[in-house]
Protein backbone atom coordinates (compact mmCIF):
# COMPACT_ATOMS: atom_id res chain seq x y z
CA UNK A 1 0.00 0.00 0.00
CA UNK A 2 2.82 2.23 -1.04
CA UNK A 3 0.15 5.06 -1.89
CA UNK A 4 -2.45 4.65 1.33
CA UNK A 5 -4.42 7.36 1.12
CA UNK A 6 -2.70 9.69 -1.63
CA UNK A 7 -4.96 11.55 -3.57
CA UNK A 8 -3.88 11.14 -7.17
CA UNK A 9 -5.59 12.58 -10.57
CA UNK A 10 -5.13 10.65 -13.66
CA UNK A 11 -6.23 12.99 -16.75
CA UNK A 12 -6.97 10.73 -19.68
CA UNK A 13 -7.68 7.63 -17.42
CA UNK A 14 -10.73 6.41 -19.47
CA UNK A 15 -8.97 4.16 -21.50
CA UNK A 16 -5.16 3.20 -22.29
CA UNK A 17 -2.05 4.09 -20.37
CA UNK A 18 -4.07 6.61 -17.99
CA UNK A 19 -6.75 3.74 -16.99
CA UNK A 20 -3.78 1.06 -16.38
CA UNK A 21 -2.37 3.90 -13.95
CA UNK A 22 -4.95 4.41 -12.20
CA UNK A 23 -5.78 0.87 -11.32
CA UNK A 24 -2.41 0.98 -10.49
CA UNK A 25 -2.35 3.36 -8.18
CA UNK A 26 -5.64 2.22 -6.52
CA UNK A 27 -4.57 -1.57 -5.88
CA UNK A 28 -1.83 0.57 -3.86
CA UNK A 29 -4.16 2.46 -1.65
CA UNK A 30 -4.88 5.85 -3.30
CA UNK A 31 -7.89 7.65 -3.77
CA UNK A 32 -7.86 8.03 -7.83
CA UNK A 33 -9.51 10.68 -9.66
CA UNK A 34 -10.27 9.69 -13.04
CA UNK A 35 -10.74 12.86 -15.34
CA UNK A 36 -11.79 12.54 -18.95
CA UNK A 37 -13.68 14.17 -21.40
CA UNK A 38 -15.02 10.60 -22.68
CA UNK A 39 -17.58 10.11 -19.42
CA UNK A 40 -18.27 6.20 -20.52
CA UNK A 41 -14.87 5.43 -20.56
CA UNK A 42 -14.14 7.62 -17.30
CA UNK A 43 -17.02 6.29 -15.61
CA UNK A 44 -16.11 2.10 -16.28
CA UNK A 45 -12.60 3.09 -15.11
CA UNK A 46 -13.78 4.04 -11.49
CA UNK A 47 -16.59 1.33 -11.44
CA UNK A 48 -13.56 -1.11 -12.03
CA UNK A 49 -11.75 0.17 -9.49
CA UNK A 50 -14.59 0.16 -7.01
CA UNK A 51 -15.40 -3.57 -8.19
CA UNK A 52 -11.83 -4.33 -7.22
CA UNK A 53 -12.56 -2.65 -4.04
CA UNK A 54 -10.64 1.17 -4.63
CA UNK A 55 -11.79 4.53 -3.93
CA UNK A 56 -12.35 6.50 -7.19
CA UNK A 57 -14.67 9.17 -8.66
CA UNK A 58 -14.83 10.85 -12.22
CA UNK A 59 -14.74 14.68 -13.04
CA UNK A 60 -15.92 14.75 -16.62
CA UNK A 61 -13.20 17.51 -17.94
CA UNK A 62 -11.82 18.91 -21.47
CA UNK A 63 -8.35 19.43 -20.19
CA UNK A 64 -7.73 21.81 -23.50
CA UNK A 65 -10.56 24.13 -22.17
CA UNK A 66 -8.35 26.21 -19.01
CA UNK A 67 -12.51 26.92 -17.25
CA UNK A 68 -13.03 23.14 -17.30
CA UNK A 69 -9.20 22.26 -15.62
CA UNK A 70 -10.38 24.74 -12.91
CA UNK A 71 -13.61 23.51 -12.61
CA UNK A 72 -11.59 19.96 -11.89
CA UNK A 73 -8.73 21.37 -9.64
CA UNK A 74 -11.62 22.76 -7.58
CA UNK A 75 -13.87 19.92 -7.47
CA UNK A 76 -10.94 18.15 -6.16
CA UNK A 77 -9.88 19.92 -3.73
CA UNK A 78 -13.56 20.49 -2.55
CA UNK A 79 -14.02 16.93 -2.24
CA UNK A 80 -10.65 15.17 -1.03
CA UNK A 81 -8.88 18.91 0.07
CA UNK A 82 -5.79 18.39 -1.37
CA UNK A 83 -3.98 17.11 -4.52
CA UNK A 84 -0.69 14.62 -3.53
CA UNK A 85 0.13 13.58 -7.29
CA UNK A 86 -1.26 14.43 -10.55
CA UNK A 87 -0.77 13.05 -14.13
CA UNK A 88 -1.53 14.58 -16.57
CA UNK A 89 -1.63 12.26 -18.74
CA UNK A 90 -4.54 12.96 -21.45
CA UNK A 91 -3.87 12.94 -25.13
CA UNK A 92 -4.75 12.52 -29.02
CA UNK A 93 -2.82 11.65 -31.91
CA UNK A 94 -3.20 12.25 -35.66
CA UNK A 95 -3.20 10.76 -38.76
CA UNK A 96 0.00 11.11 -40.58
CA UNK A 97 1.08 14.15 -42.78
CA UNK A 98 3.76 16.24 -43.92
CA UNK A 99 4.42 19.38 -42.44
CA UNK A 100 3.55 21.59 -45.57
CA UNK A 101 -0.03 19.45 -45.26
CA UNK A 102 -0.42 19.84 -42.03
CA UNK A 103 -4.08 21.42 -41.54
CA UNK A 104 -4.27 24.39 -39.14
CA UNK A 105 -7.13 22.78 -37.14
CA UNK A 106 -5.09 20.02 -36.72
CA UNK A 107 -1.86 22.06 -35.65
CA UNK A 108 -4.85 23.89 -32.83
CA UNK A 109 -6.37 21.01 -31.87
CA UNK A 110 -3.39 18.68 -30.86
CA UNK A 111 -1.15 21.25 -29.01
CA UNK A 112 -4.40 22.54 -27.46
CA UNK A 113 -4.99 18.89 -26.09
CA UNK A 114 -1.60 18.02 -25.81
CA UNK A 115 0.12 20.58 -24.84
CA UNK A 116 -1.70 23.79 -23.61
CA UNK A 117 -3.50 21.50 -21.28
CA UNK A 118 -0.33 20.25 -19.27
CA UNK A 119 0.43 23.85 -19.14
CA UNK A 120 -3.29 24.69 -17.26
CA UNK A 121 -3.32 21.59 -15.28
CA UNK A 122 0.24 22.36 -13.93
CA UNK A 123 -0.44 26.13 -13.17
CA UNK A 124 -3.38 25.06 -11.08
CA UNK A 125 -1.76 21.66 -9.51
CA UNK A 126 1.48 23.21 -8.77
CA UNK A 127 -0.65 26.75 -6.66
CA UNK A 128 -2.00 23.97 -4.61
CA UNK A 129 0.98 21.95 -3.94
CA UNK A 130 2.31 24.95 -2.95
CA UNK A 131 -0.06 25.46 -0.06
CA UNK A 132 -0.03 22.09 0.85
CA UNK A 133 3.99 22.27 0.52
CA UNK A 134 4.51 19.23 -1.29
CA UNK A 135 3.24 17.13 -4.53
CA UNK A 136 4.41 15.20 -7.73
CA UNK A 137 3.22 15.57 -10.89
CA UNK A 138 4.25 13.49 -14.17
CA UNK A 139 3.49 14.77 -17.71
CA UNK A 140 2.89 12.12 -20.32
CA UNK A 141 5.05 12.87 -22.96
CA UNK A 142 6.46 10.23 -25.67
CA UNK A 143 9.53 9.53 -27.54
CA UNK A 144 8.10 12.01 -30.19
CA UNK A 145 8.92 14.07 -27.56
CA UNK A 146 12.59 13.17 -27.68
CA UNK A 147 13.27 13.34 -31.26
CA UNK A 148 11.45 14.05 -34.86
CA UNK A 149 8.49 11.70 -36.06
CA UNK A 150 8.16 12.25 -39.66
CA UNK A 151 4.53 13.51 -40.75
CA UNK A 152 3.63 14.15 -36.99
CA UNK A 153 4.75 17.18 -36.85
CA UNK A 154 1.41 18.49 -34.41
CA UNK A 155 2.11 15.67 -31.94
CA UNK A 156 5.86 16.15 -32.06
CA UNK A 157 6.09 19.54 -30.75
CA UNK A 158 3.75 19.01 -28.42
CA UNK A 159 5.28 16.37 -26.76
CA UNK A 160 8.49 18.47 -26.91
CA UNK A 161 6.58 21.41 -25.56
CA UNK A 162 5.70 18.59 -22.44
CA UNK A 163 9.14 18.03 -22.00
CA UNK A 164 10.33 21.55 -21.45
CA UNK A 165 7.21 22.96 -19.16
CA UNK A 166 8.48 19.57 -17.02
CA UNK A 167 11.77 20.67 -16.67
CA UNK A 168 11.08 24.42 -16.46
CA UNK A 169 8.33 23.29 -13.86
CA UNK A 170 10.88 21.40 -12.14
CA UNK A 171 13.64 23.81 -11.65
CA UNK A 172 11.13 26.55 -10.93
CA UNK A 173 10.06 24.67 -7.77
CA UNK A 174 12.52 21.97 -6.75
CA UNK A 175 13.10 23.91 -3.14
CA UNK A 176 9.55 23.74 -2.75
CA UNK A 177 9.07 20.03 -2.11
CA UNK A 178 7.50 19.53 -5.57
CA UNK A 179 8.80 17.23 -8.18
CA UNK A 180 7.65 17.31 -11.62
CA UNK A 181 9.09 14.81 -14.28
CA UNK A 182 7.74 13.67 -17.92
CA UNK A 183 7.48 10.27 -18.89
CA UNK A 184 8.51 9.07 -22.54
CA UNK A 185 6.72 5.85 -24.19
CA UNK A 186 7.27 4.54 -27.33
CA UNK A 187 4.70 3.03 -28.99
CA UNK A 188 2.15 1.22 -26.42
CA UNK A 189 -0.57 -0.72 -27.63
CA UNK A 190 -3.64 0.93 -26.33
CA UNK A 191 -7.01 2.52 -28.35
CA UNK A 192 -4.55 5.32 -29.40
CA UNK A 193 -1.63 3.20 -31.10
CA UNK A 194 -3.37 -0.24 -32.43
CA UNK A 195 -0.94 -1.70 -34.50
CA UNK A 196 -3.91 -3.18 -36.57
CA UNK A 197 -5.39 0.32 -37.58
CA UNK A 198 -1.83 1.23 -37.92
CA UNK A 199 -1.75 -1.58 -40.96
CA UNK A 200 -4.41 -0.42 -42.30
CA UNK A 201 -2.85 3.48 -42.70
CA UNK A 202 0.06 1.69 -44.34
CA UNK A 203 0.26 -2.31 -45.15
CA UNK A 204 2.84 -4.18 -42.79
CA UNK A 205 3.66 -0.32 -40.93
CA UNK A 206 3.32 -2.15 -37.72
CA UNK A 207 6.33 -4.78 -38.09
CA UNK A 208 8.47 -2.34 -39.38
CA UNK A 209 8.43 0.07 -36.28
CA UNK A 210 8.16 -3.02 -34.47
CA UNK A 211 12.00 -3.96 -35.99
CA UNK A 212 13.08 -0.48 -35.12
CA UNK A 213 12.74 -1.16 -31.18
CA UNK A 214 15.96 -3.34 -29.83
CA UNK A 215 13.85 -5.16 -28.05
CA UNK A 216 11.45 -5.90 -30.84
CA UNK A 217 8.03 -5.93 -29.42
CA UNK A 218 5.29 -3.21 -28.31
CA UNK A 219 4.71 -1.98 -24.81
CA UNK A 220 2.24 -3.06 -23.23
CA UNK A 221 0.34 -0.07 -20.89
CA UNK A 222 1.29 -1.61 -17.69
CA UNK A 223 4.97 -0.99 -17.95
CA UNK A 224 4.51 2.32 -18.72
CA UNK A 225 2.17 2.76 -15.71
CA UNK A 226 4.65 0.91 -13.55
CA UNK A 227 7.36 3.61 -14.39
CA UNK A 228 4.76 5.96 -13.93
CA UNK A 229 4.11 4.85 -10.45
CA UNK A 230 8.15 4.86 -9.67
CA UNK A 231 8.81 8.55 -10.48
CA UNK A 232 5.56 9.05 -8.46
CA UNK A 233 6.51 7.30 -4.83
CA UNK A 234 9.49 8.01 -2.72
CA UNK A 235 11.52 5.76 -3.66
CA UNK A 236 12.03 8.61 -6.49
CA UNK A 237 12.39 11.61 -3.99
CA UNK A 238 15.94 12.88 -6.02
CA UNK A 239 14.12 12.32 -9.20
CA UNK A 240 13.00 15.79 -10.86
CA UNK A 241 12.76 17.35 -14.29
CA UNK A 242 13.73 14.11 -15.95
CA UNK A 243 12.24 12.92 -19.42
CA UNK A 244 12.53 9.21 -18.69
CA UNK A 245 11.90 6.85 -21.55
CA UNK A 246 9.92 3.90 -21.40
CA UNK A 247 11.15 2.65 -24.86
CA UNK A 248 12.20 -0.74 -25.53
CA UNK A 249 16.09 1.21 -25.76
CA UNK A 250 14.93 2.58 -28.95
CA UNK A 251 16.40 6.18 -27.94
CA UNK A 252 19.39 4.28 -26.88
N1 LIG B 1 -0.06 4.58 -26.95
C1 LIG B 1 1.13 4.99 -27.33
O1 LIG B 1 1.81 4.39 -28.18
C2 LIG B 1 1.74 6.22 -26.71
C3 LIG B 1 3.12 6.45 -26.88
C4 LIG B 1 3.69 7.59 -26.32
C5 LIG B 1 2.90 8.48 -25.59
N2 LIG B 1 1.57 8.24 -25.47
C6 LIG B 1 0.79 9.22 -24.71
O2 LIG B 1 0.17 8.57 -23.63
C7 LIG B 1 -1.03 9.29 -23.26
C8 LIG B 1 -2.17 8.30 -23.16
O3 LIG B 1 -2.36 7.72 -24.43
P1 LIG B 1 -3.06 6.30 -24.65
O4 LIG B 1 -2.24 5.55 -25.59
O5 LIG B 1 -3.43 5.71 -23.34
O6 LIG B 1 -4.37 6.79 -25.45
P2 LIG B 1 -5.92 6.49 -25.25
O7 LIG B 1 -6.58 7.10 -26.43
O8 LIG B 1 -6.15 5.07 -24.93
O9 LIG B 1 -6.27 7.36 -23.95
C9 LIG B 1 -6.25 8.76 -23.96
C10 LIG B 1 -7.40 9.26 -23.10
O10 LIG B 1 -7.35 10.70 -23.11
C11 LIG B 1 -8.67 11.17 -23.22
N3 LIG B 1 -8.71 12.51 -23.80
C12 LIG B 1 -8.47 12.88 -25.09
N4 LIG B 1 -8.65 14.18 -25.24
C13 LIG B 1 -9.01 14.67 -24.03
C14 LIG B 1 -9.34 15.96 -23.56
N5 LIG B 1 -9.37 17.04 -24.37
N6 LIG B 1 -9.67 16.11 -22.25
C15 LIG B 1 -9.67 15.04 -21.42
N7 LIG B 1 -9.37 13.79 -21.82
C16 LIG B 1 -9.05 13.61 -23.11
C17 LIG B 1 -9.37 10.16 -24.12
O11 LIG B 1 -10.79 10.24 -23.98
C18 LIG B 1 -8.78 8.85 -23.62
O12 LIG B 1 -9.56 8.30 -22.59
C19 LIG B 1 -1.22 10.36 -24.34
O13 LIG B 1 -0.73 11.59 -23.85
C20 LIG B 1 -0.36 9.86 -25.48
O14 LIG B 1 0.08 10.89 -26.32
C21 LIG B 1 0.98 7.14 -25.99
Amino acid sequence: MEFKNKVVLVTGAGSGIGRVAAHSFAKEGAKVIVADINEQGGQETVEQIRASGGTSSFIKTNVAKFDEVETMINTIIDQFGRIDIALNNAGIGHLPNKTADTSLETWDKVIAVNASSVFYCMKLEIQQMLKQGSGVILNTSSIAGLRGLPNHMPYVASKHAVIGMSKTAAMEYAKKNIRINAICPVFTVTPLFNPEMIDQVSAGLSEKLKAGIPMKRFSDPIEVANTMLWLCSDKASFVTGVAMPVDGGITA
